[in-house]
């Protein structure tokens, strides 16, 4: 029997700010030979400025709407890649559906510890500037699950996971889907 090629999906990595998506959506491009784009770094090139100057001059709304539309975009190319995208770009449901639209959406998860272990210290996430990082961390990792698990067709939980577990972990869990 011939066996016909399974035609290839793109693969969106979504998570809390500081899972890893970047890191791993590249590395995870090398080894599946797929090439990579991150929805921040996108829209941060096409507005010219950075997520910290969109957020203090125009709100984030206004950043919202932008996910919104790019990715509207990407759902129209057939070009399967590796997308990561923003923490918090899943919360909307019109971009969960997107998202599954785009490709299989493998969720990142985290402990808030985690967090703020990497990112404490950061001052490019608007979100997480004041003076107690760490309960705001907990708070919006908290209010945030529901719409991860929602929008999520492989889930890896990444604590104490190094970066090469965490992709082999990705890969099996894409060979053994049986469906999108
Ligand atoms: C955000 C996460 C950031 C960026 C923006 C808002 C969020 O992306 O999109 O600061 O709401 O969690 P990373 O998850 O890549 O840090």
């Amino acid at each position: 029997m011939r066996h016909r090629r399974r035609k290839r999906r793109s693969i969106i990595l979504i998570g809390f700010m500081g899972s890893g998506k970047t890191t791993i959506g590249l590395r995870l491009s090398y080894r599946l030979r797929l090439g990579v784009e991150d929805t921040d770094k996108l829209i941060e090139q096409r507005e010219g400025r950075s997520i910290s100057d969109i957020f203090a001059t125009e709100g984030e709304e206004y950043f919202r709407r932008a996910e919104t539309s790019l990715l509207k975009e990407l759902s129209r190319n057939s070009v399967p890649l590796i997308l990561s995208v923003g923490g918090g770009t899943p919360l909307r449901k019109e971009n969960r559906e997107l998202l599954k639209k785009i490709g299989t959406v493998v969720y990142l998860r985290v402990t808030s510890r985690t967090v703020y272990e990497r990112l404490k210290g950061d001052t490019t996430r608007p979100l997480l500037q004041g003076d107690d990082p760490y309960s705001r961390i907990r708070e919006l990792l908290d209010s945030r699950e529901e719409a991860y698990l929602d929008a999520a067709g492989i889930i890896i939980d990444t604590d104490g996971l190094e970066p090469e577990e965490v992709l082999d972990r990705i890969v099996s869990g894409l060979k053994d889907r049986k469906y999108p």
